[in-house]
C-alpha cells in the first residue's frame, strides 16, 4: 500500500480487510509482508494466474502449513494420476447416491438442532446452530459417532488453527500438534472397523478404495478424514450465517428468496462470491514471477487474497454490491470448474465439496428460512467477523416469531 506502516498483519485490517482491497489491487499489486516474508496479491487476473498455473506455483508449502496436523500429506499437496485418483475416490464420496443420503442428514441435523430454539424466537446461528450443524453432519457423512461431536470439535480447533495462524506462537503449536495426535488416535480404532466391515459411510469408501492397485494405507486414510472434516466443517457454519446476514440486510432479496425458493442457489454463490469465507489460498512460487514490474522471488510463499479478487471490478461490475441477480454471477457455473468468483479456489486444486456445500447449505437454508418468520438481528448486538484466513462472523444472535412446540412438523 501506499503507506509503509500499512500492514495485512494489524488489528485495523482484522477488523474490516474489505476497507483496504481497492487500494491493495490498485496501489500494492504485490504486497509484501515483512514480519512473515510472505507476498499477497489481490487481483483477480493475479490470484487465478496463480491458482492454474501449477508449474510455477506449487503446493509444497502445505508440507509445514498443513501436514503435521493432518498427520500426512493432504490432498492439496498431491499432483499426477494421485492426485487424480484420490480425488476421484473423495468426489465418488460426495456425489451420486451418495449425496442423496447427505441431504437426508443434512434435513435430520437442522430439524434436531433448531427445534429448542424454535418456541423461544431467539438463537444465534453461528454459536447455537451452524457451529455444532457443520460438525454433526460431517461427522454422519464420515460414518462418526455423533456423540463425539463436541471433542471432535475441540481438535479440529487445533488442527484449523495451526493450517490458518500466520503467526502462531511456539505454546499454540504445541496445542495444535497435541489436538492433531489426539484426533488421529481416536480415528485409527475407527479405520481398523471399517476396514473389517465396511459400511456405506465416507471412510468405508476411503477404506475400500484402490488406487494403483492397492489400498490406501492407514496413515493415507487418516490425512483423507482429517483433510474432509477441516474443509468441509471450517467453512460451512459461516456461509450459512453470511448468507442470512446478507439476506437480512437486504430485505427487498429477502423477501424474493421467501417467496421462490429456487433463488437461494444465486443467494448462496453470491455470499460466496462477497464475502468468501476461505479468505487466503496459500502457494509457493518456483520462479520468480512478476506482476505488473514487481517480482515475486523463486521460493517464496504467496497468498492469493479471495476476497479482493471476488470484489475486483475487473471481473464483477459494482463488486462491493450484494446482488444476487447480477448478471455476472452465472449461479449454475459458480459451483463448478467455470465458476467467475473464486470462493472454491481455481484450477487442480479446487475444492472438491462444491456441489456437496452447495447441496447443503441449500437444504438447511430452505428448512430455516420459514421457521425464522420475521427473522431479524437481535436488538443491541455487534455484529463483528474475525479471522484472516478464514473469516466468518464470531456470531448472529437473531429474534424471529416463537414457534409453538410442536407447531413447527419438523418431525
Ligand atoms: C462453502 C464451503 C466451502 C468452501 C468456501 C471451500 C473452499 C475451498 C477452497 C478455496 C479450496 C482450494 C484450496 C487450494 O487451492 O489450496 C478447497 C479445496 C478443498 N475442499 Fe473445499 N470448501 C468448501 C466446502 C468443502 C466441503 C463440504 C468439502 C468436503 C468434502 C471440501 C473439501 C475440500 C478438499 C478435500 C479440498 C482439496 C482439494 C484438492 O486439493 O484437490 N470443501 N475448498
Amino acid at each position: 500500500m501506499a503507506d509503509p506502516r500499512f500492514s495485512i498483519l494489524s488489528a485495523d485490517f482484522a477488523a474490516d480487510p474489505y476497507r483496504y482491497f481497492a487500494g491493495l489491487r490498485e496501489r500494492s499489486r504485490v504486497h509484501h509482508e515483512p514480519a512473515i516474508d510472505s507476498y499477497f496479491l489481490s487481483r483477480h487476473q493475479d490470484v487465478k494466474r496463480v491458482l492454474t498455473d501449477h508449474e510455477a506455483f506449487t503446493t509444497r508449502t502445505l508440507q509445514v502449513r498443513a501436514e503435521p496436523v493432518m498427520r500426512g500429506p493432504v490432498l492439496a499437496q498431491m499432483t499426477g494420476a494421485e492426485h487424480t485418483a484420490k480425488r476421484g475416490i473423495v468426489v465418488r464420496g460426495f456425489t451420486g447416491q451418495a449425496l442423496e443420503g447427505q441431504v437426508r442428514a443434512v434435513r435430520d441435523n437442522t430439524a434436531e438442532l433448531v427445534a429448542p430454539f424454535l418456541p423461544r424466537g431467539r438463537l444465534d446461528l453461528v454459536n447455537d446452530f451452524g457451529k455444532p450443524f457443520a460438525v454433526q453432519v460431517t461427522l454422519d457423512v464420515l460414518g462418526l459417532d455423533k456423540r463425539d461431536q463436541r471433542q471432535v470439535s475441540a481438535w479440529l480447533g487445533g488442527v484449523g488453527e495451526f493450517i490458518t495462524s500466520l503467526d502462531l506462537t511456539p505454546e499454540r503449536r504445541r496445542h495444535c500438534l497435541d489436538c492433531a495426535e489426539r484426533l488421529e488416535a481416536y480415528l485409527v480404532p475407527v479405520i481398523e472397523r471399517r476396514r473389517r466391515r465396511p459400511g456405506a459411510d465416507l471412510i468405508s469408501k476411503l477404506c475400500t478404495a484402490e488406487f494403483d492397485g492397492i489400498a490406501m494405507s492407514d496413515r493415507d486414510v487418516t490425512a483423507l478424514i482429517i483433510n474432509v472434516l477441516v474443509a468441509a466443517v471450517e467453512p460451512a457454519d459461516k456461509t450459512l450465517a453470511l448468507l442470512f446476514k446478507h439476506l437480512i440486510d437486504h430485505p427487498g432479496q429477502l423477501a424474493q428468496v421467501r417467496a421462490d425458493p429456487t433463488l437461494l442457489p444465486a443467494a448462496i454463490a453470491e455470499t460466496l462470491r462477497f464475502t468468501p469465507p476461505v479468505q487466503l489460498i496459500p502457494r509457493q512460487a518456483e520462479q520468480d514471477a512478476e506482476f505488473g514490474g514487481a517480482v515475486v522471488p523463486a521460493g517464496a510463499t504467496v497468498f492469493c487474497m479471495i476476497g479482493a479478487a471476488n470484489r475486483d471490478p475487473a471481473a464483477f461490475t459494482t463488486p462491493d454490491a450484494f446482488d444476487i441477480h447480477r448478471a455476472d454471477l452465472g449461479t449454475a457455473r459458480s459451483f463448478t470448474a467455470a465458476a467467475q468468483h473464486l470462493a472454491f479456489g481455481a484450477g487442480l486444486h479446487q475444492c472438491v465439496g462444491a456441489a456437496f456445500a452447495r447441496a447443503e447449505t441449500e437444504t438447511v437454508a430452505a428448512l430455516l428460512l420459514p421457521l425464522l418468520d420475521q427473522v431479524r438481528h437481535s436488538p443491541g448486538a455487534r455484529y463483528r467477523e474475525a479471522g484472516l484466513y478464514t473469516r466468518g462472523p464470531v456470531a448472529l444472535p437473531l429474534d424471529f416469531t416463537p414457534v409453538r412446540a410442536g407447531a413447527a412438523g419438523l418431525d
